[in-house]
């Protein structure tokens, strides 16, 4: 092996989970381990492994004990795993255990728990490999303690694949189900957007020109013409009536050539924008972290693939 480092990088990518190994030594002291070398091995018989250093303190522990306990640690367990991966006799320090019926220590918590006894011992270059028969085991609903790379993670549970047998879309009587996701889509937008709409009409302001409105106040000045274009996704066309009435209402300025928005109209649109966010604030005490950034990064994948810079896609 050329680069023992790389060798260590590539295994770190293998992702595992955080166990706690424990056992008694020959004066029937507490001992333990961190381990992530823990794997199952047989259903029947029932055969779990995992591997320790020949240099690791408490080897002649496992090896003489007849048996062991593995502790698989849920996600917030990562100093308790800190705690029992340092040489030393104090790692049962602050742990409340309890003996099993062969003395080998229990934890007081744990996301499974398999009591073994040591049904061979392996060579393995610079670890003893340790298969255990395991004789009892139990489960907690607790998340998992991942590592990978050398450093602790939680475990993401993918969603599973939708359930659903019926398709998104019944072609022949124009129906569809919830799982069309442009329908999807368009509602979360009319349905969250339902409060601002109902805001710019207590201001007799319409949807034409709240468009026209924030155009002008993100771009600045613009011909008549670049409005008309520019709008043209939103599904308005914004006509000479719809600028006269902008113009009566004080909120743009200026000629076809170069429309702006006025102190008036920007006044206004801020005052929409704050309802908005405030809106959004509060819809957005629904969502986790992990959702709102998984939103955030399809939607914006979204008005980039329909983008008007790509436009062979239509
Ligand atoms: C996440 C993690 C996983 C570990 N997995 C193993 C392992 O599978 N085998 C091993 O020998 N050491 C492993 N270690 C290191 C041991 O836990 C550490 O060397 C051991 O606790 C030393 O104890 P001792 O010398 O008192 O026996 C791991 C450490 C950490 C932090």
């Amino acid at each position: 092996m050329s680069d023992p480092h790389a060798f260590r990088n590539a295994l770190g990518q293998f992702a595992t989970g955080v166990t706690v190994v424990t056992t008694v030594d020959k004066e029937r002291n507490p001992v333990g381990v961190t381990a992530s070398s823990f794997n199952s091995v047989s259903l029947d018989p029932p055969l779990i492994l995992w591997s320790l250093a020949k240099t690791a303190q408490s080897m002649p522990a496992y090896q003489n004990s007849g048996g062991f306990n593995v502790h698989v640690l849920a996600s917030h367990q990562s100093s308790l795993s800190n705690q029992f991966a340092k040489s030393g006799d104090d790692k049962f320090d602050g742990v409340e255990w309890t003996p099993c019926e062969n003395g080998f220590p229990i934890l007081p918590e744990y996301a499974a728990l398999f009591r073994c006894k040591t049904h061979f011992q392996y060579e393995g270059g610079d670890h003893i490999i340790f298969v255990g028969e395991v004789i009892d085991h139990r489960t907690y609903d607790f998340p998992v303690l991942v590592f990978q790379g050398g450093r602790y993670a939680d475990a993401k549970i993918k969603p599973a694949p939708t359930q659903s047998t019926a398709p998104a879309i019944d072609m022949q009587n124009g129906q569809f189900t919830d799982d069309f996701l442009l329908y999807l889509i368009s509602r979360a937008h009319f349905q969250s957007s339902y409060p601002t709409r109902k805001a710019c009409n207590k201001l007799g302001m319409s949807e034409p020109e709240y468009f026209c409105l924030s155009l002008l106040a993100m771009s600045g000045g613009l011909p008549a013409n670049d409005i008309v274009s520019r709008l043209e996704h939103t599904g308005h066309h914004p006509d000479a009536e719809i600028f006269a009435r902008l113009q009566r209402k004080g909120w743009i300025e200026g000629t076809d050539d170069n429309i702006e928005i006025s102190q008036k109209g920007r006044e206004t649109f801020i005052g929409l924008l704050a309802h908005s966010k405030a809106l959004e604030e509060q819809l957005l005490k629904h969502f986790t972290d992990e959702e709102l950034i998984g939103a955030q990064a399809f939607l914006q994948k979204l008005i980039k693939i329909t983008g008007s810079d790509i436009p062979e896609l239509w």
